[in-house]
């Protein structure tokens, strides 16, 4: 291909390190996702029931280099042929960001490549654009991952409006800690969801939790505590847990309180596209019972793949894009932020 047809094209390099995925993609005008290599370190922390900090970082380090030269490969492109490098600066781990951000920071100086810092949930939000081309803000979007659970309206192309966040757990903790009680291991919510099926989601009445004074507010502490209760009133009483009907009847509860606050906002922002994104939102029942309340109120229902809804970077890719048309570049002072808050990149 000519240069002169290349000219339009934006190619990003990718990277994502926030938690225990490292990973690396191109993506090309935000959309075109070229390459997506994720390595994962679930084995790793499943020998300690959940994510080490110190280890995720170090098993970054390791990766790293591995990872972008196969995204690079993968995409049959070389860094010559990239116009920037993009980087999850937070919120997340602070060891395990600092390796993305110094390595792009790296990549930036020794190539002079624009550099463009991206916040994370902006990525799963962002997650959405790749495998569906019409969809454009503005939309509602719910956030559900291990560390966030966000109802956003997404009123532009990287523009914000949090209409209500959790206010202790987030849904995603909630299905490990759940998990871990029950006996699954982490992580615990591909585990809940694979034991639900042979469960009755209605046998146990898990409580759905409303937040008074914030509509749009979400609460699963007191539904972990609720099935730990639940837990402990069977083994006092000397019964049997019967641990697929905990889990498809605790799954149903975080899906009611999810599925609710969605329609409740679709009603009031008369909004007539939905997504999903996020870990949590890669659960089949979840899906399906979003997809079902959408049609019923008929609102497009927008998700990634499963693959694209669990941490990677084409999300980090696409996000940037969005971020580079419109002129956001960092400085090679950009550092990692674990607390960095949406909105405020
Ligand atoms: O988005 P993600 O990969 O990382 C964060 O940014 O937090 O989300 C990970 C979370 C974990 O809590 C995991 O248990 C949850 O997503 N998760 C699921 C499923 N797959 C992953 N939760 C429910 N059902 C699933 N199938
Ligand atoms: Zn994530």
């Amino acid at each position: 291909m000519t240069k002169i047809e290349n000219e339009h094209e934006i190619k990003i390099l990718a990277i994502e390190s926030s938690c225990d995925e490292t990973a690396a993609a191109v993506v090309v005008n935000g959309r075109d996702m070229r390459s997506n290599v994720i390595s994962s370190q679930i084995d790793l922390h499943t020998l300690y029931g959940g994510v080490v900090p110190e280890l995720a970082s170090r098993k970054h380090i390791e990766k790293i280099n591995q990872v972008i030269a196969q995204a690079l490969s993968d995409a049959h492109m070389t860094l010559d042929d990239m116009d920037a490098i993009a980087v999850t600066y937070g919120p997340g781990l602070v060891g395990a960001l600092l390796v993305g951000v110094a390595e792009a920071k790296a990549i930036s100086y020794a190539r002079n490549l624009p550099l463009v810092g991206v916040h994370h949930i902006e990525g799963h939000i962002s997650a959405n654009y790749i495998e569906n081309p019409e969809l454009e803000p503005p939309f509602l979007c719910l956030v559900v991952s291990g560390g966030h659970t966000h109802l956003v309206k997404v009123t532009d192309y990287g523009k914000y409006e949090i209409l209500g966040r959790t206010r202790d757990d987030a849904a995603g903790e909630a299905f490990d800690k759940v998990a871990r009680a029950i006996g699954l291991g982490y992580p615990g919510g591909p585990k809940i969801e694979k034991v639900s099926h042979e469960g009755n989601p209605n046998a146990i009445v898990f409580p759905r939790a409303k937040v008074g004074d914030g509509v749009y507010d979400f609460s699963f502490s007191g539904l972990k505590s609720a099935v730990l209760n639940y837990l402990n009133g069977c083994n006092m009483k000397g019964e049997t847990i019967h641990q697929a009907d905990v889990a498809a009847s605790f799954q149903q509860a975080v899906t009611d309180v999810l599925v609710g606050h969605a329609e409740h906002a679709i009603e009031e922002f008369g909004m007539n596209r939905f997504a999903i994104a996020g870990g949590v939102a890669s659960n089949g029942v979840i899906r399906s019972a979003m997809a079902e309340m959408c049609e019923r109120k008929g609102v497009g229902f927008y998700h990634p793949s499963p693959i694209l809804c669990t941490d990677n970077a084409a999300m980090i890719g696409a996000a940037a894009y969005y971020d580079f048309i419109a002129g956001k570049r960092a400085g090679l002072d950009l550092n990692a932020v674990p607390n960095l808050k949406l909105g405020e990149a």
